[in-house]
């Protein structure tokens, strides 16, 4: 989600909507014709029976069956995906639509809609300092996609010194477009998507990024090496990417006003497919949790059969347990975790008293203190106490706020814009929600709990002309590593049998390039700007998944997406439940691990007819997996999956079923040695309290490098009590590797 804005979005819901519905408003109100409105839809047709150059005639035919003519059609189709899928985009009225799905010759067809977005230190604090192992020659012929607000071309993360030519392979493209005069060889593709010609005053119709998001994911993943990279001084160091030495190819599909469009993005990876891509970094979320719907879920199906891994953002809401989305089993899943740094500022009261609030301050008090008031103190009317005490825009007296600093409960975000605006100095805000972000300011501004905050209640009641000085933020370190409080937890709505998210990357307060096109807020009245922003968000966090998928794969060029993305989650390291009690709905495998993710030992494979038999065993209709297979599977003529999960995950997960006895599930899993033979593994169980798990045979022995060995995992739960989750773990263990795959039990 737009990060740091998704933190704005959340609290601005109200406003947002109503912003929503006005648009939606004008649109319907602009697409009526003859009564019917009409929406976008995406249209799944049959395997391809005639060469690619007349599929466009096909869909134009079928469309037209629906319209009144032909030149209809024509005009209502915004998308033809010819590439790697076999679909459309058009738009519909609601019985066109219909009309459509009970054509033989289509498979699915689906509303479009819209979705949203969800360095220096990460890196080294996750172990892949400069200094690792690299290898260079690989690394150049990487090439990482990312699906998101664009880039910013004149960013240092991106200039291409020292780079040779595009890897041969490469067919994209890349064109000259509003304030964007072309790639480099280092960013060797850039496109922008928008069918839905609304037009977006806000954003530039081109790769270039208006928002800042994309230059920070982009540079996340593969930016150039950046010294005395700093936000005004905050956290100095090198920006870096985890492989500066790749090609960032750069799909723009998320607009500043309208989010993401799921009719773009499916353009997008069919583009990216087609155009020979390696890595699909995605941190874009919501949206139906179905696997055989959605235009992420079908877009990364089709990567992955073009041996294309995708990571994604797991999403911006947590705690709350079953918020996880882009589930997919052929999707990795990025929680966010903090790392071992924050931004503090000490608050000085005019007693003298010190207290510390969270958040990234970048002003220099000029006075030694400035008068203090409580927002309901201020209010402008005595109806509206309650209002002003969150700072709501228009409910402060200016005249009672002028050069003052004021207390205020976090209603929506950018409260010091609105105290700034009417004359006021900035605010002191309470919240006890996402105590780990620390929000950038647009004025003297920082966050306190409430325990601090009944303090400064009691210090303002207490005497006559309260006051106070905010002082700039310093950095600090903290206890890590934890999951950021907003990461989004599990169990997978999409599954009880697959553990989501897989796994945690830093994605709290992370320094990366950011956009001079915006300010850091983007508030009214901000006048900061900066080549570098710390932002926080699974979407910080996936880029870094899709960076060390980057790196595995320089080092394995041949690797399946889904040997990646097993390395990636076996060598995790192990986090607490002591820290989060939510435990592996937190952070999955654990934290991620560059160094040991290039040398796995074994892997757990899966091709895609794996993940369609996994998808017939959850309960899928054949005919529901057309969009990911092209044609209508027949779910009974396929060998079934076998064992409790029909999958060769990396992680097990059994759910319990409510006020039922004893649950026993067996698990069956194949592994592949990718070490060096002979060798043998020696497995170790941890069966949580109540939980049995045994596991058959107990030792693997490989003779050859790829042989693969199979065993089977029998879990028996008597009483989890209580509790959502409990954890146990199977370790399979040479005297070289550690392959670790947690278990979890949990209540539904
Ligand atoms: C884009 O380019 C135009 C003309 O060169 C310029 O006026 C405008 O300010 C630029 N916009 C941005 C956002 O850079
Ligand atoms: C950042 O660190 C570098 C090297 O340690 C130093 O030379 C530079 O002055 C620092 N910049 C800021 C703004 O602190
Ligand atoms: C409060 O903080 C300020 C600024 O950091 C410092 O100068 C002062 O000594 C502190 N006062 C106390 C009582 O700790
Ligand atoms: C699906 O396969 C089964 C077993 O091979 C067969 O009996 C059945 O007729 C097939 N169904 C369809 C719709 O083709
Ligand atoms: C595995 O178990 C065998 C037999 O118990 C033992 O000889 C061997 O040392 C073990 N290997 C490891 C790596 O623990």
């Amino acid at each position: 989600m737009l990060l740091l804005n998704m933190f704005l979005k959340r609290h601005t819901k109200s406003f947002s909507l109503l912003w929503l519905r006005l648009l939606l408003i004008l649109l319907s109100i602009a697409s009526v014709n003859g009564n019917e409105q009409k929406n976008f839809y995406i249209v799944f047709l049959g395997a391809h029976t005639e060469s690619r150059g007349n599929a466009l005639d096909t869909y134009l035919n079928v469309l037209s069956a629906v319209k009144e003519s032909f030149l209809e059609a024509k005009e209502s189709m915004v998308y033809s995906y010819t590439k790697t899928l076999n679909a459309f985009a058009a738009k519909l009225s609601e019985d066109e639509a219909k009309k459509l799905s009970a054509m033989d010759e289509v498979l699915l067809v689906f509303q479009n809609q819209y979705r949203q977005l969800h360095t220096t230190r990460s890196w080294n604090f996750i172990g892949l300092p400069t200094t690792a192992k690299r290898r260079l020659k690989s690394e150049s012929d990487i090439i990482v996609a990312l699906l998101d607000t664009g880039f910013t071309p004149e960013s240092k993360s991106f200039k291409d010194d020292g780079f040779g030519p595009p890897p041969a392979r490469w067919k994209g493209s890349c064109g000259h477009y509003a304030n964007f005069s072309g790639c480099n060889k280092k960013i060797i593709g850039a496109k922008y998507f928008k069918a839905d010609g609304n037009p977006d005053p806000s954003d530039i119709l081109s790769p270039v990024d208006a928002d800042g998001h994309g230059t920070h994911t982009a540079s996340t993943v593969a930016g150039n090496l950046v010294p005395n990279a700093n936000l005004f001084g905050l956290a100095n160091g090198t920006a870096r990417g985890a492989v500066p030495s790749a090609r960032l190819a750069i799909y723009k599909v998320c607009w500043s006003s309208s989010g993401c469009a799921d009719m773009d993005i499916l353009a997008a990876f069919d583009a990216a497919i087609h155009d020979g891509v390696d890595v699909i970094s995605i941190s874009i979320g919501g949206g139906n949790p179905s696997y055989v719907e959605g235009s992420i879920s079908i877009g990364a199906f089709h990567a992955m059969r073009k041996g294309i891994i995708t990571v994604a953002s797991a999403g911006n809401s947590g705690p709350s347990l079953g918020t996880v989305t882009n589930t997919a089993p052929w999707i990795v899943t990025v929680a966010a975790s903090g790392i071992d740094r924050t931004f503090r500022s000490t608050v000085q009261l005019g007693n003298g008293k010190n207290v510390s609030g969270v958040g990234v301050n970048c002003f220099d008090p000029k006075g030694k203190q400035y008068p203090l008031i409580n927002g309901v103190d201020a209010a402008k009317d005595s109806k509206d106490k309650e209002d002003a005490g969150f700072c709501y825009e228009g409910t402060l007296q200016p005249n009672k706020v002028k050069g003052k600093l004021v207390y205020c409960k976090l209603g929506t975000w950018g409260t010091e814009s609105v105290v700034k605006g009417i004359g006021g100095i900035g605010t002191l805000i309470e919240s006890d929600q996402y105590p780990d972000v620390a929000q950038i300011f647009m004025a003297p501004a920082t966050i306190v709990t409430s325990g601090t905050g009944d303090t400064i209640t009691k210090y303002i009641q207490s005497t006559r002309s309260p006051s106070a000085v905010i002082y700039k933020s310093r950095e600090m370190q903290m206890q890590a590593p934890f999951t950021a409080s907003f990461s989004s937890r599990g169990p997978n709505p999409g599954s009880q049998n697959v553990l989501k998210p897989d796994v945690a990357a830093p994605g709290l307060d992370i320094l990366a390039s950011y956009t001079l096109r915006k300010s850091l807020t983007g508030l009214k009245g901000d006048t900061q700007f900066s080549e570098f922003i710390l932002m926080s968000g699974t979407s910080m966090a996936c880029p870094h998944v899709a960076g060390v998928a980057s790196y595995v794969k320089s080092f394995h060029p041949h690797w399946t997406p889904a040997a990646i993305r097993s390395a990636i989650i076996t060598t995790a390291k192990p986090m607490s439940k002591r820290v989060n009690n939510e435990a592996e709905f937190a952070y999955g495998a654990g934290q991620l691990n560059p160094r040991s993710a290039v040398s796995p030992g074994l892997v757990y494979d899966m091709d895609a007819l794996g993940y369609i038999q996994f998808l017939c065993h959850e309960g899928y209709k054949g005919s529901s997996l057309s969009a990911l297979v092209g044609s209508p599977v027949n779910c009974s003529s396929l060998l079934p999956g076998l064992g409790h999960d029909a999958i060769n995950y990396p992680t097990m997960q059994l759910s319990l079923e409510s006020n039922k006895g004893t649950r026993v599930g067996v698990f069956r899993r194949t592994v592949t040695n990718v070490g060096p033979a002979p060798t043998i593994y020696n497995a170790t169980v941890r069966s949580p309290k109540g939980v049995e798990i045994t596991v058959k045979p107990t030792s693997l022995t490989f003779s050859k490098t790829m042989q693969k060995r199979s065993f089977k995992v029998v879990v028996k739960a008597t009483s989890i009590g209580s509790e959502k989750i409990v954890s146990g773990s199977l370790i399979w263990r040479s005297p070289r590797y550690i392959v670790r795959s947690p278990i979890v039990i949990n209540n539904p």
